[in-house]
């Protein structure tokens, strides 16, 4: 009974105060120098902090607004000054509606950007006998939960309908970086929990069916369209990127992908989840597979063809994607799990689909995550890990810049890593 009012006396975690990150900062909180709190390391605000190392990336996200680089973006979009541009903010700050007295835009990503408004937990949340169901119930974000973890860094990481959250393609044509995301291994190199809850098979594959489910809710939305175009962010880049030749008889540059069934010469839907949430299926929820690898083949078809056939191609293949979260969320993917799925990333039926660089930078990401997980669940030893390693790191380097992706060399690194997998399983 208790916990039923608590929840209902909560604030919604997107409408309570956030206090700053100095209110997390005290020496006997989580501002110790040291890791060695008795709970928690306490020592998260310092790795937070750390912005020479990807751990600390998010304590300089304001800062990066401040940079010659963002004011030329902003310039070029007649935004004014970036840093105070309400379409960077979004993602660059704790973009908290309602602020406490001590809360400071130039934290950029603080604690509460991810853990909540702390206006019902903040006084509670360290007393003897508090429990982490008492503080979920006080409005702190469970981020133990795959789905809530997932969907809290897509909206950053990928984009989301709230305001000021969403790179278009006139952002990047101004200047913005690509977007790239793997959730295990981004949430690995933040570095601050002392053990995470979520982590390895789980997480990859919740996070690849999330990010998906992304994408396609907002290509359907208002946000899938600029103009008369179509929004190009949800495109593979280098599918308009791409030299011309006049030639008679002129070579063709793209390569053709039998998981991706278009019409010739029009750009390509970003299929890099799809491909991989291929191999997660055929794993881990067998029974779905087939239907997942038709609603995608039947969504990029549905793409030469208007837009209300589009739409409900794709809420197809959305509400397959979703069973397929739910289903990765709630099941443990034991040893034999994370080879298989290692396997098929790495294998033929798939890399011929590695055609585009987006596509090739999230398998290396996934094999990467794979093999960790692989080597925790003692299926792989760690030497044999190791002696991987660099045909990995080659692999990294194929798809390093993108205006030189050589699937070639990606797939021949991939397949050196096949190899030795099978040497060591
Ligand atoms: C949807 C969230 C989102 C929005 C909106 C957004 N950004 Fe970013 N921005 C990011 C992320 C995430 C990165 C890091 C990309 C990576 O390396 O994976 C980034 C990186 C950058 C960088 C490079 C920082 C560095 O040092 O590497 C600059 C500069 C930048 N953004 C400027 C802007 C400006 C200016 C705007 C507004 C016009 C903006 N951003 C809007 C999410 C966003
Ligand atoms: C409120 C927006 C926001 C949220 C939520 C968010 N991020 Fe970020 N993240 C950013 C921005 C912006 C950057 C780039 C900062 C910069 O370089 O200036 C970034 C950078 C990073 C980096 C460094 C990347 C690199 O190439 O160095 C990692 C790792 C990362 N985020 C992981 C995560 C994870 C994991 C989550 C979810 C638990 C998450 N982020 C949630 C906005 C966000
Ligand atoms: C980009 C998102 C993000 C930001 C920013 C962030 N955290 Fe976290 N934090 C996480 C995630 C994800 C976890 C792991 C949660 C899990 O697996 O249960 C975590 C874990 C923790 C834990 C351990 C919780 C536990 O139950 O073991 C503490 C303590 C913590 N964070 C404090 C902080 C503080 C203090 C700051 C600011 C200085 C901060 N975090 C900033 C995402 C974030
Ligand atoms: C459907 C075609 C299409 C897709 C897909 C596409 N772009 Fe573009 N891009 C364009 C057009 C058109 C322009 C404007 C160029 C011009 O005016 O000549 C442009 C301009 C740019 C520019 C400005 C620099 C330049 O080359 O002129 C950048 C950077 C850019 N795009 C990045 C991207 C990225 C990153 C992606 C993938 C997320 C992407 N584009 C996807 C068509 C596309």
């Amino acid at each position: 009974m208790l916990a039923v009012v608590l929840l209902f006396a909560a604030p919604a975690a997107a409408q309570a105060v956030h206090n700053g990150v100095g209110s997390c900062a005290g020496s006997t909180c989580h501002g110790r120098s040291a890791g060695d709190g008795a709970v928690v390391r306490q020592n998260e605000l310092v790795v937070w902090q750390d912005y020479t190392s990807a751990a600390g990336a998010h304590s300089k996200a304001w800062r990066s607004l401040q940079t010659p680089w963002a004011q030329k973006i902003a310039d070029r979009l007649g935004m004014g000054e970036a840093a105070r541009a309400p379409a960077c903010l979004g993602c660059h700050t704790d973009n908290a509606v309602r602020r406490g007295p001590t809360f400071q835009v130039s934290d950029g990503v603080g604690c509460e950007s991810c853990h909540g408004g702390s206006e019902g937990w903040l006084a509670s949340h360290y007393t003897v006998g508090a429990s982490r169901a008492d503080n979920r119930a006080r409005g702190m974000r469970a981020l133990e939960d795959p789905r809530v973890l997932a969907s809290t860094c897509l909206d950053c990481h990928f984009g989301s309908d709230k305001p000021g959250q969403f790179v278009s393609h006139r952002m990047m044509a101004a200047g913005h970086p690509r977007m790239s995301f793997e959730l295990d291994l981004f949430n690995s190199y933040q570095n601050h929990a002392r053990k995470r809850s979520v982590s390895g098979v789980t997480s990859w594959a919740v996070g690849q069916a999330m990010a998906l489910e992304r994408s396609l809710t907002l290509f359907a939305s208002s946000k899938g369209s600029e103009g008369v175009f179509p929004e190009f962010y949800f495109f593979d880049c280098h599918s308009c990127h791409r030299a011309i030749s006049d030639e008679a008889n002129p070579p063709v540059r793209f390569g053709t992908n039998p998981g991706r069934p278009i019409v010739w010469g029009a750009p390509p839907y970003n299929d890099e989840n799809m491909i991989l949430l291929n191999a997660a299926a055929r794993v881990a929820a067998p029974e779905l597979a087939d239907r997942f690898a038709a609603d995608s083949k039947a969504f990029h078809q549905a793409m030469g063809g208007d837009r209300a056939g589009m739409l409900s191609a794709a809420s197809r293949l959305n509400a397959t994607t979703r069973q397929l979260g739910n289903r990765f969320a709630g099941r443990g993917f034991g040893d034999k799990d994370t080879v298989a799925i290692l396997r098929l990333v790495l294998g033929d039926a798939l890399t011929v689909r590695y055609t585009d660089y987006s596509g090739g930078a999230q398998a290396v990401m996934a094999v990467d995550t794979l093999l960790t997980a692989a080597v925790n669940q003692g299926a792989v030893s760690s030497g044999a890990a190791g002696g991987m390693r660099r045909d990995i790191e080659a692999a990294y380097a194929a798809v390093r810049d993108p205006n030189a992706y050589r699937p070639g060399d990606f797939r021949a690194a991939l397949g050196r890593v096949r190899s030795a997998l099978e040497r060591a399983t």
